[in-house]
């Protein structure tokens, strides 16, 4: 079993476990809060047998008696967290965005080296479901890609927070959030899972009072196509998504849910080429994860390839934002 640890008491954290737990792969031992309260309310809520997990409050308290930690704290709180648990040897599971900007991911990377055990993993849930990889196959299959529209706009509570004067971490450039970040990395990712790192990128960012995104269109430029993709956290939207053939068009009522995924051919027939999901979103990568943990040689391909994509998402991010003139301080400290 793994010694799976947590950082983050928000309901993320809660799917997470119940996903870990439902591979059967991964033990619970131990959950991190800055508070105890917060840490026993998180275990008093979760459906299990808590008994033997331990509640701490220190990080090093936490790395002592875990083989990985799922990290879903603010984003802009990943790095260091991340680093000390690379620097104990423990493997990671960090929520998307994994990291802020090119510069801590190159840190990372450099940490890695001196820690070849290890096993860093960016929580992009979608790309690992069945669905992603039946769209990824049908994109294959298309005789020619001639662009991608991907749509992901959800009007936030965080939001609402906003509007009565509050600072919701997501919605902060501090804690490295905003639409793009938050909301707008699920297209991203999936657009470079799909076609690749585009050559060029431009966002055109609606933005909060604070200089955060609040919402926002970007094109992803590629040598024979372009992709657009719209979201947000301040509106809501229900168009689906799409990918262009030629005659054939692949769309997905939702590009981070992939609930259903269609196939439409030359002659506007329909066909429904998905499955049914898991009703707990991460489980996929839950069980992608605990494999490559414990078959690291024979699942190494995989983990690079999911690295390789981890590392193009984080700078085609950080380019839209340059893009767009965001600047985070995580771009500016020492
Ligand atoms: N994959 C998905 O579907 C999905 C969905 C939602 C969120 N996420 C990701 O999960 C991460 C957490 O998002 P969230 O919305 O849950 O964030 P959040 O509510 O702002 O914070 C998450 C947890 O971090 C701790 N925390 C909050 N503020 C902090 C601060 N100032 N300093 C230190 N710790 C702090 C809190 O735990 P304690 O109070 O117990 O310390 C809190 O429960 C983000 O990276 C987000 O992108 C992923």
């Amino acid at each position: 079993m793994i010694k799976l640890g947590i950082i983050g008491t928000n309901w993320i954290s809660k799917m997470f476990v119940e996903a870990a737990l439902q591979t059967g792969s991964y033990t619970l031992t131990t959950v991190y809060s800055r508070t105890e309260e917060k840490g026993n309310a998180f275990l008093a809520d979760l459906d299990t047998d808590t008994d033997n997990v331990a509640v701490v409050t220190t990080l090093s308290d936490l790395y002592t008696n875990i083989d990985v930690v799922y990290i879903a704290s603010p984003n802009a709180l990943h790095f260091e967290q991340a680093k000390v648990a690379i620097a104990s040897d423990v493997h990671v599971i960090v929520e998307k965005p994994s990291f802020s900007n090119p510069t801590e991911f190159a840190i990372i990377e450099e940490l890695l080296t001196r820690h070849e055990n290890v096993r860093v993993f960016e929580a992009a849930r979608h790309v690992h479901q069945s669905n992603f990889k039946l769209m990824q196959q049908a994109v294959i299959e298309l005789p020619q890609v001639q662009g991608a529209t991907f749509v992901y706009q959800k009007y936030s509570s965080r939001y609402d927070a906003y509007l009565e004067g509050q600072e919701p971490n997501v919605l902060t450039r501090e804690f490295s959030g905003g639409a793009l970040y938050d909301l707008g990395v699920y297209p991203i990712y999936a657009a470079i899972a799909l076609f690749g790192a585009p050559r060029a990128v431009q966002y055109l960012p609606t933005l909060l009072n604070n200089g955060a995104d609040g919402r926002g269109t970007a094109n992803l430029f590629y040598d024979q196509f372009n992709v657009t993709v719209i979201f947000g956290k301040n509106a809501n939207s229900y168009l689906s998504s799409e990918i262009y053939g030629l005659k054939e068009t692949i769309s997905t009522n939702n590009i981070a849910e992939l609930n259903t995924i269609t196939y439409h051919d030359g002659d506007g027939n329909a066909d429904n080429i998905g499955v049914a999901g898991t009703s707990n979103p991460m489980v996929a990568e839950a069980s992608d994860f605990s494999r490559v943990i414990t078959d690291p040689i024979n699942e190494h391909v995989r983990y690079q390839q999911w690295w390789q994509l981890a590392k193009q998402v984080n700078q085609t991010l950080f380019d839209l934002r340059q893009s767009a003139g965001i600047v985070f301080p995580a771009d500016i400290k020492d």
